[in-house]
């Protein structure tokens, strides 16, 4: 990247923010400079896993508990900790470069459009953003600040699901007929609650006003939130939509061209006001593409036991184990199975026909992000990608939330024209101190 033009972008960013509002010097040599926001779970792998390019530098480790450092520590040792990442921000200035973000869902959109107003490059964690209308400003605020952004599904990379894509691409199917993806887990298996529970006092280690950060208040309770659990409450996770969709439908969307769904309507089980259903079917109807043979193509997925049963009998002998999750692309003249994830299997309706798969060489997700920072080919996974994609999925869970009803979609609009009272699902309170302003 044009290191005059990052400087200004930063500079101009970081006053606004009000960041140390002087001339970066130490970050004008070859590395990234990268804080990491999350540093155990996930966030540990991507550190590790950005950590390990060459050219990538810690300058801060940022952890709401701070008996979260000790791993990353290991690997990475003397990097200063913060509590706060607004204090880090503030604090690391122009020495950094480009934000890792790997907190909870809710907190995703929060952190990384400040990172991005501040001219930080950002990779962030699947699902994108806890919300429709998040996923919308990732993708504008992106584009404004003109930083190199990736989202965290690092699989979209993997030599499986390219090979799948590439089996798409080349028609090896014919024109897709019909997608069925699904992931087994229970939505709410984590904790299997349906209310909070009685509060126990926070941890000596935790900030937990920051853990909550945008959410609305409730009590700290322990082995039900933090750590990892959180995935089963409203406001915090996204169920299983939230945590696999992201990963499942990502070869779809990349292999058709998918853009915004024009309708989604969600069938579920053990639905409550507080956390996720135990089990869905979500339909989608999106407009046909280029690789389609209809002028709209149907999307449909299922969890927590919900199964396409009849698309994997139609082409899955008996005898044939199938994948814990994955898809069924049924085209023209065959389908194609992508187990999540292993490498795909083509079932040409003429059984007598012969495929070879050739595959397509995997890559490292983290490296891509980092080589594209430092000026390298663009990212293929950018929050102009991750943040439509996102939105369909966290429109998946609006539908949950008012299931037998079919939601018409106007992307355009940013509005479900089908029943109004849905429009206010595509967004959520944030607290006091804690809103996030419109792109515009
Ligand atoms: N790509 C994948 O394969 C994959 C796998 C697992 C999780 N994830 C995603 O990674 C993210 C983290 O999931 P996890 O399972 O590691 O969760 P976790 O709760 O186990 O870990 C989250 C970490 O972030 C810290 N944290 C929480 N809020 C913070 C804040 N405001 N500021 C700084 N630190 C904060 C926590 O203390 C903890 O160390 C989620 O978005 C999840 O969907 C992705």
């Amino acid at each position: 990247m044009n290191s005059n033009r990052r400087t200004f972008l930063k500079t101009t960013a970081a006053a606004a923010l009000g960041f140390p509002a002087i001339l970066r010097g130490a970050n004008l040599n070859s590395n990234l400079q990268i804080a990491a926001v999350g540093c155990s779970g996930k966030g540990l792998s991507d550190i590790t896993e950005v950590g390990s390019h060459a050219r990538a530098k810690y300058v801060g480790f940022c952890d709401v508990d701070t008996s979260r450092f000790d791993k990353a520590d290991e690997k990475f040792p003397g990097v200063p900790h913060f509590q706060d990442f607004r204090e880090m921000f503030a604090r690391l200035g122009e020495t950094c470069d480009a934000v890792i973000v790997s907190t909870p869902d809710h907190m995703h959109a929060f952190i990384a459009l400040e990172a991005m107003r501040g001219g930080k490059h950002v990779y962030c964690q699947k699902p994108l953003t806890h919300t429709v209308w998040e996923a919308r400003q990732m993708r504008l605020q992106a584009a404004k600040s003109k930083v190199v952004t990736q989202m965290g599904n690092q699989i979209h990379s993997h030599e499986a699901y390219r090979t799948a894509v590439k089996l798409l691409r080349d028609g090896v199917i014919g024109k897709v007929t019909a997608v069925h993806s699904w992931q087994p887990n229970n939505g709410n298996g984590y904790t299997k609650l349906t209310a909070p529970p009685p509060s126990g006092p926070v941890p000596e280690t935790l900030n937990w006003d920051g853990w909550l950060g945008v959410a609305p208040h409730r009590d700290f309770a322990p082995d039900v939130y933090h750590p990892f659990k959180w995935r089963d409450w409203q406001d915090f996770g996204g169920g299983t939509m939230g945590d696999f969709a992201c990963h499942i439908l990502d070869p779809i969307f990349t292999a058709l061209g998918l853009t915004a769904p024009l309708s989604i309507r969600a069938e579920n089980e053990g639905a409550n006001a507080q956390t996720w259903p135990f089990a869905e079917t979500v339909s989608y109807v999106f407009p046909g593409t280029a690789l389609t043979a209809g002028k709209t193509v149907p999307v449909t997925w299922y969890d927590g036991g919900h199964q396409p049963e009849a698309a994997i009998a139609s082409i899955l002998p008996a005898d044939k184990k199938v994948p814990k999750a994955g898809s069924i692309v049924l085209g023209e003249t065959g389908a194609l199975l992508i187990p999540h994830y292993a490498l795909p299997e083509v079932f040409p309706h003429d059984t007598t026909a012969r495929v070879e798969i050739e595959k397509v060489p995997g890559s490292s997700h983290y490296h891509a992000w980092v080589e594209a920072a430092l000026g390298g080919p663009q990212t293929t996974d950018g929050f102009d990608y991750a943040g439509p994609l996102t939105e369909a999925v966290q429109l998946g869970n609006v539908a949950t939330r008012l299931p037998n009803e079919t939601l018409e979609w106007d992307a355009a609009a940013l509005k479900i024209t089908s029943h109004p009272d849905a429009n206010r699902l595509l967004t959520k309170t944030y607290r006091d101190d804690w809103k996030i302003a419109p792109v515009t």
